[in-house]
């Protein structure tokens, strides 16, 4: 299961470090396709200069099960294996989720289950949080739900703005997003209701 696609809508921040993680071989795995919902996104343009499948899906006038039937073709023609989502900023169907089972993954800038949707570093700052940080996890039908597979922390200083706080949480974006396809990749991962563990690996003895 090591063919991925990435599905972004903006600056491809995220794809980028996948595409890093697996050139510098810290990620095996190989990137199938990206695809976009937005014809101008920067992540596009960005896949095509590193010489990857690039495939623009416009999103606008389109409705909801039709364009999810559209992308699922994109990626059944790459034969993916594993989705990334990777801002991209679409609630996706019940019938997509139901052809990638278990199989999608999202990045989102929060610690979940606090401040899912948009603007989640605004989000967090308005609330006077101390810390926040980024998940990743399992796409279900919900907004920004499903089992989380990893997080990260990020401080809230004061003085903070959003860009500041964002770039912050984006560093740790950046690297957990790998970590957490290695893991599924890897295999050997149980779902416990909403508990991602992984029985094979000895408890850490903190
Ligand atoms: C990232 O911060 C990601 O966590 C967020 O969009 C940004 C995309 O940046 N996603 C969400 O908010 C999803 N709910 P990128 O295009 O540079 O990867």
């Amino acid at each position: 299961m090591r063919r991925l696609g990435i599905l972004l809508s903006g600056r491809g921040s995220n794809f980028e470090a996948i595409a890093a993680s697996i050139a510098e071989k810290r990620l095996d795995a190989e990137i199938a396709v990206v695809v976009s919902n937005r014809p101008e996104a920067r992540g596009l343009e960005r896949a095509r200069e590193l010489g990857l499948t690039a495939v623009c899906v416009p999103s606008k006038g389109v409705e909801r099960q039709e364009y999810d039937r559209r992308v699922v073709e994109v990626l059944r023609e790459h034969n993916v294996e594993l989705v990334c989502l990777a801002g991209f900023m679409r609630l996706l169907s019940g019938y997509f989720i139901r052809e990638f089972p278990m199989r999608i993954l999202n990045i989102h800038p929060s610690l979940l289950p606090s401040f899912p949707g948009l603007d989640a570093q605004h989000q967090a700052l308005d609330y006077g949080v101390k810390v926040s940080g980024c998940t990743v996890h399992f796409v279900d039908e919900n907004l920004d739900s499903g089992p989380i597979l990893i997080q990260a922390v990020a401080p809230v200083l004061d003085g903070d703005t959003a860009d500041t706080l964002s770039a912050r949480i984006l560093k740790e974006e950046h690297r957990i997003y790998t970590e957490a396809i290695r893991l599924v990749l890897a295999g050997g991962w149980k779902l416990e209701g909403r508990r991602v563990t992984q029985p094979d690996l000895p408890p850490s003895r903190g």
